[in-house]
């Protein structure tokens, strides 16, 4: 067996298993399970959307389709886009993917090669790292600083950390793991150096939505970037719409790039299925109040969580500013990948270890908090508990 792994690729030999997939394979089918470890929330997929998809199906619509995506979909991505950016978006602008992890596959793809570097801030979702390795590429963690007011990233740190090599800077605001959120000021200086070093930014803002401060949405690169700057968004149907289990997400780049963009979908995946992108058409263009519910349960449960892990006195938060996940950490509690084993064991709770996360996130743990008042209520219990008795 060892011989057989030896012959591999090393980018597939050595691409880690991911922390956040161990603790969930060490809790998964437990009765009593609490499963605050995955970056999803408890709802199912509306039906008038799961409607759209057996519509599709009922029309007989089971063959290859457009590689860059259907176009009502486009369009419904631009639309989407003008409602919420305030400005005008061009169809031919959206690539439809098969998710979120994908469209960062294929913006990795675009803008690194074998032996190149890509800056990740970190803590960071593991999969971004991951997915620049497995492509050979190098990714190159510069660790945010915890200040007492929150998490910062400074520029400088990222500055000092380009090479000649680099030739792309992942920025994933809000943040899943730590629920920070870049300012408009941020993003303009972030876009400025990339501009001055010509490097590919990968702008992963799937939570924009689930923001915390008086706005309809986070800020983005969209404020502040020009329609030919080098940024590849990344995005997902996944978190707004409850459709984690569909596998569906877009990529929103320069027009120019689309022939590009088209090749790198045909020779991975060859396109979406269209039943599942009709569901999408359904969720953005009927979606909003939905979206509406998601957005006001999570601030529930971020309230729910906060004040709960607050009372047992022995917790360090910093109260996220956006995205569904509280990263905090236990006094006293140094090796999180243990406890969180520990703790689905002994109490059903499934967290995810501040392991996962790289450079700087190792003593942390992340819970989501997108799920059921008196789910999140339980846990915080039980957590308590536990921790009292060890
Ligand atoms: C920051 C970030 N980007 C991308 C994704 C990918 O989402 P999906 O592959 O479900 O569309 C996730 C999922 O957790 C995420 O947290």
């Amino acid at each position: 067996m060892s011989n057989l792994i030896d012959r591999l690729s090393p980018e597939a030999r050595n691409a880690p298993e991911s922390g956040i997939v161990e603790v969930f394979n060490a809790g998964w089918g437990r009765d009593d399970l609490i499963p605050l470890w995955a970056g999803e929330g408890d709802l199912p997929t509306p039906d008038f959307i799961c409607q759209a998809a057996r519509d599709s199906l009922g029309r007989g619509e089971t063959f290859y389709t457009y590689q860059r995506g259907i176009p009502q979909l486009r369009e419904a991505l631009a639309g989407y886009h003008e409602d919420l950016y305030g400005r005008a978006f061009s169809p031919e602008r959206f690539f439809v993917t098969g998710s979120g992890m994908q469209s960062i596959q294929l913006a990795v793809q675009a803008v690194s090669s074998a032996g190149k570097e890509v800056i990740v801030p970190t803590p960071a979702w593991p999969n971004i790292s991951a997915a620049v390795e497995i492509h050979g590429a190098r990714a190159v963690s510069v660790p945010m600083r915890e200040e007492d007011t929150g998490w910062r990233l400074h520029v400088e740190d990222i500055e000092a950390a380009i090479t000649p090599r680099t030739t792309a800077l992942f920025l994933n605001s809000p943040c899943n793991p730590t629920g920070w959120v870049a300012s408009e000021d941020l993003l303009k200086d972030i876009l400025s150096l990339a501009r001055k070093h010509g490097l590919w930014i990968i702008a992963d803002e799937i939570y924009a939505l689930f923001y915390y401060a008086e706005a309809r949405r986070a800020p983005s690169f969209y404020d502040v970037a020009a329609e030919d700057d080098q940024i590849v968004f990344v995005n997902s149907m996944s978190k707004n719409w409850a459709m984690t289990g569909w596998r569906i997400g877009w990529i929103s780049a320069p027009a120019k790039l689309g022939q590009v963009f088209e090749n790198l979908i045909q020779y991975s995946t060859s396109g979406v299925p269209s039943f599942s992108q009709w569901a999408a058409v359904a969720a953005l263009r009927d979606g909003g109040d939905f979206v509406q519910q998601q957005i006001s349960r999570a601030r529930i449960g971020r309230d729910t969580v906060t004040d709960g892990l607050k009372r047992l006195n022995r917790v360090r938060i910093l109260p996220p500013e956006g995205a569904f996940y509280l990263f905090f950490k236990i006094d006293g509690v140094t090796d999180t990948r243990q406890f969180a084993l520990d703790l689905v064991r002994e109490t059903g709770v499934g967290l995810a270890p501040g392991t996962a996360f790289g450079p700087g996130g190792q003593s942390y743990l992340r819970l989501c908090y997108a799920r059921r008042k008196d789910h999140l209520e339980e846990a915080v219990r039980r957590i308590g508990s536990w921790l009292s008795s060890i």
